[in-house]
């Protein structure tokens, strides 16, 4: 084939590319519209596990803290006890936030699906704050308990002047079969799943009342599949980060092996394999329904949260382009919250809500101090 022909060939090829990559972008719609369509604040302030700096993660004290602060979503992890209840927890086992040991020492170690609802209320969910952040503990948070969901959607109602929506993240959903299921019965019984379009569904009213008022998030592909089938209309992000079973890092050393200090310096080398990779997931996402993807960050403090650096602008730009939201997770320090608007991210999983509502200039009336008093803790 003459060299010519080759050179014009590709030419053509590349200006093709180019035209369909910029009809793309331009029919995408901007993130503000896409948000505002969706009922979802932009930014949006979701307050991961609650005001979890504050007070101990996915209890009553963290979440009735985060609403009254203001946030726009009540962030947790979807469990379902032994006898069929849902309830938030984060970890798959109750050591790290329950006294567990002590009341059931020949179970620590079992997951907590393999406790009934009944035993997980006997358990102390607070006093381990008080231990581990003595500088932010409070008597009253001894004693507290694991939430079932029906009592963080009591939570999310409880304000009447300020009604947050929930971000609800499918925990290990591989343990749960039928978990999205049951998490479509139990918002429906509730009334939050309310058809788009209804009155319900102005942009007037406040987060926990519009049609955005559920968002649904999982790290695995099986179960946003099913989510989409059970509630097709729910608003739903697939988590994003480097590692086994999630994007294929570009490089294959182990952290044992790769001589980081910790693991945070381990993940903020991380990367994916190339590009096409990173799209791979995106696309993936938007094809089975997603309206956004939920990115990992490197944090500059680095720490237990800190993953591989997924909110580069080139990223949330392709994300963009397709038409896609980013809620980057989970980010504390007005440092990183001010790195990862600048590369384009439309809202913030965060520890600290009221840090995050005053970077967004939405201040809360009270301090964190006054907000934990007024509610008894
Ligand atoms: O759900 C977003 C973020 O919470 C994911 O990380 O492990 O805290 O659930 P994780
Ligand atoms: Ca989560």
């Amino acid at each position: 084939m003459p060299a010519t022909f080759t050179k014009s060939t590709l030419l053509l090829s590349l200006l093709l590319g180019l035209t369909q990559f910029q009809a793309q972008a331009a029919t995408a719609p901007s993130p503000a519209a896409l948000a505002t369509r969706l009922g979802i604040p932009n930014p949006a302030v979701i307050a991961h596990r609650g005001a979890s700096f504050d007070a101990p993660e996915s209890t009553a004290a963290a979440y009735k803290t985060a609403r009254d602060l203001g946030a726009d979503y009540l962030e947790l992890d979807l469990q379902r006890s032994k006898d069929g209840v849902l309830f938030a927890l984060h970890d798959n086992n109750l050591q790290r936030t329950t006294d567990v040991a002590t009341k059931f020492p020949e179970r620590k170690d079992s997951p907590a699906n393999a406790f009934t609802m009944a035993e997980l209320k006997t358990l102390d969910a607070g006093s381990w704050f008080n231990t581990a952040y003595p500088d932010r503990a409070r008597p009253s948070f001894a004693g507290l308990k694991i939430l079932t969901l029906d009592e963080i959607i009591d939570i999310a109602q409880g304000n009447p002047l300020h009604q947050p929506g929930l971000y609800i993240e499918t925990k290990e959903p591989k343990q749960f079969p039928g978990i999205e299921h049951d998490l479509k019965m139990k918002l429906q019984d509730r009334g939050w799943l309310s058809p788009a379009g209804s009155k319900l569904g102005k942009s007037e009213l406040a987060v926990g009342q519009g049609k955005g008022k559920v968002v649904l998030q999982t790290f695995e592909k099986s179960s946003l599949e099913l989510l989409q089938k059970e509630m097709p209309k729910v608003p739903k992000i697939l988590l994003l980060w480097v590692g086994e079973g999630n994007i294929e890092p570009a490089s294959k050393v182990a952290f044992a092996e790769s001589g980081e200090k910790d693991k945070a310096a381990y993940y903020a080398k991380q990367q994916p394999k190339d590009k096409a990779e990173f799209h791979r997931w995106v696309d993936y996402a938007k094809a089975q329904g997603a309206i956004g993807t939920g990115p990992s960050a490197a944090l500059t403090k680095g720490g237990d949260q800190s993953y591989a650096d997924l909110v580069q602008p080139w990223m949330n730009q392709y994300t963009h382009d397709q038409g896609m939201l980013v809620h980057v997770y989970t980010v504390d320090d007005a440092v990183d919250y001010q790195k990862v608007m600048d590369a384009g991210v439309d809202g913030i999983f965060t520890n600290r809500a009221a840090e995050l509502l005053k970077f967004y200039k939405r201040p809360a009336a009270a301090s964190v101090g006054q907000v934990l008093q007024n509610n008894g803790y």
